[in-house]
C-alpha cells in the first residue's frame, strides 16, 4: 500500500500554504508515481471551533498510525484568551508528547539568492547547510521540580534541568544517523563546565560514538562558545546536538543567519515504527501569521520545504527531495518572490498561489 501522510493545515497561513503542499504531493503521484494516501484534518484553532479541543482524540490516534504528519500552523488572536489547557498550542505539544517526539531537526540552510537577507555577511553564509538537532521532550522545560515557591518570604521560581542516560543516548543516535547522510560530522553542544547534565550529556554523546559511531567526526562544544561560532563561522559544522534549551535558543539563532522564517522547515522525529520509519511530524518554523492572514500573501517555501524533508526522512526518497529543494532554489534564483523575501524597493511580489505555481513548473523543469 502507499505511504500514508495526514495533514494537519490548522489556523491562519496554515490552510493557505499547505494547499501548495497538497498541490505538489499529487505532482510527486502524478508525475513521479509517487502515490500517498492522504488523510487531513483539524488541529489548533480550528480544531477547538470544531470540538471544543485543539486536539481531537480520533485525530492523536490517526497521527499515531501515518507515516508521517505534515502540519501548517497554530493559533491566532481569536484563541489569545482561552484557558491554557485549551489554546491551540496545546494541540501541538500533545502530538510531540504522545508521539514522542525527542529528536527535532532545525535545517539551516543559506539559500544564495536570499544570502542579502542574514543578519551576517554574505560571504560568512553562502553556501551555509547545517542541521541542528534539539533534543524536543526532556530537560528544563520538563524536568521536576518545578514551579513557584515561597521561600523566607520571597518567591522563588524553579526549574530542573534533569537529562537520564537514555534521553541522552537516542538523541545522540539520531544525530549520529544524520550524519552518516550528510557529511559524517557532529558537534555535541553543552555546558559540561559547569552542569552536571552537561557532564552526562557529553559522557553518554562520547560512550554512544566510542561504540557505533566511531567512523563519525564527533567534536564538543560549550553552548555559549556555541553561540559565538554560530555568528563568527557558522560554516565550520555541519549536525549539532544540543538539549531542549540551548536548542531552542540555538536554532531559532542559526534560523536567522539564512534570513526569512517563510522558508525554514524543520521536522520532530520520534523512535521506529514496526515498519522501520521514525514517527514523524513536519513542519515549518513560523506561526500562523495573523496579520497576513487572507491576503494571499503568505511565502509557502517553508511548509514545502517540510515535505522535502518529509520525502528525505519518513520515505527514503532523497533524490525526489533533492529535486523539490532546487524547485524552490531555482525559484528563488529567477527573483520570483513572495513579500516577505523583497527589500522596500523589490518589484512586485507573487501571491501564495503563484508561489506555488512557480515550483510545480520548476519541478515539471527539473
Ligand atoms: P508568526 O511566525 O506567525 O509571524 C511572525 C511574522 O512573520 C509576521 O509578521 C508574519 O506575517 C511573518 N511570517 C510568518 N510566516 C510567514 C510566511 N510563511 N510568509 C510570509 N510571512 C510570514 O509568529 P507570531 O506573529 O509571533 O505568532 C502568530 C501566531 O502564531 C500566534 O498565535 C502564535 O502563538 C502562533 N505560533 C504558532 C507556531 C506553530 O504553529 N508552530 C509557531 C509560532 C507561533
Ligand atoms: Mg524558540
Amino acid at each position: 500500500s502507499n505511504p500514508s501522510l495526514l495533514i494537519l493545515a490548522g489556523d491562519g497561513i496554515g490552510p493557505e500554504v499547505m494547499a501548495q503542499v497538497t498541490r505538489i504531493i499529487d505532482w510527486f503521484g502524478d508525475k513521479r508515481g509517487l502515490k500517498f494516501d492522504v488523510s487531513e484534518d483539524l488541529v489548533g484553532g480550528a480544531a477547538y471551533d470544531a470540538h471544543g479541543v485543539a486536539l481531537h482524540d480520533d485525530t492523536m490516534a490517526k497521527a499515531q498510525e501515518v507515516d508521517a504528519v505534515l502540519l501548517g500552523a497554530v493559533g491566532g488572536p481569536a484563541y489569545d484568551d482561552l484557558d491554557f489547557s485549551l489554546k491551540p498550542e496545546r494541540g501541538l505539544l500533545r502530538l510531540r508528547k504522545e508521539m514522542d517526539l525527542f529528536a527535532n531537526l532545525r535545517p539551516a540552510q543559506c539559500f544564495d539568492a536570499l544570502a542579502e537577507f542574514s543578519s551576517l555577511k554574505t560571504d560568512i553564509v553562502s553556501g551555509l547547510d547545517i542541521m541542528i538537532v534539539r533534543e524536543l521532550t526532556s530537560g528544563s522545560y520538563f524536568g521536576e521540580p518545578r514551579g513557584i515557591h515561597m521561600e523566607d518570604n520571597m518567591r522563588v521560581g524553579i526549574n530542573t534541568q534533569r537529562y537520564t542516560e537514555a534521553e541522552i543516548d537516542r538523541v545522540a543516535r539520531s544525530a549520529f544517523e544524520l550524519a552518516r547522510r550528510r557529511n559524517n560530522k557532529v558537534c555535541s553542544m553543552e555546558k559540561a563546565n559547569v552542569m552536571e547534565s552537561g557532564i552526562l550529556w557529553r559522557d553518554v554523546v562520547t560512550e554512544v560514538h566510542q561504540a557505533d559511531y566511531a567512523d563519525v567526526e564527533l567534536s564538543h562544544m560549550y553552548a555559549d562558545n556555541g553561540a559565538m561560532q554560530l555568528v563568527r563561522a557558522p560554516k565550520q559544522f555541519d549536525v549539532i546536538v544540543t538539549d531542549n534549551l540551548f536548542g531552542d535558543i540555538l536554532s531559532d539563532c542559526a534560523a536567522m543567519l539564512t534570513g526569512s522564517l517563510g522558508m525554514l522547515p524543520s521536522a520532530s522525529l520520534g523512535a521506529p515504527m514496526e515498519n522501520g520509519r521514525p514517527k514523524a511530524m513536519y513542519e515549518p518554523v513560523h506561526g500562523s501569521a495573523p496579520d497576513i492572514t487572507g491576503q494571499g500573501k503568505a511565502n509557502p517555501s517553508a511548509c514545502i520545504l517540510s515535505f522535502a524533508m518529509a520525502l528525505r526522512y519518513s520515505f527514503d526518497q532523497g533524490v525526489e527531495a533533492d529535486r523539490l529543494e532546487a524547485a524552490v532554489e531555482k525559484v528563488l534564483a529567477d527573483g520570483i518572490r513572495t513579500a516577505d523575501l523583497m527589500q522596500a524597493d523589490g518589484g512586485t511580489p507573487v501571491s501564495t498561489t503563484q508561489m506555488g505555481d512557480a515550483v510545480l513548473a520548476a519541478l515539471e523543469a527539473s
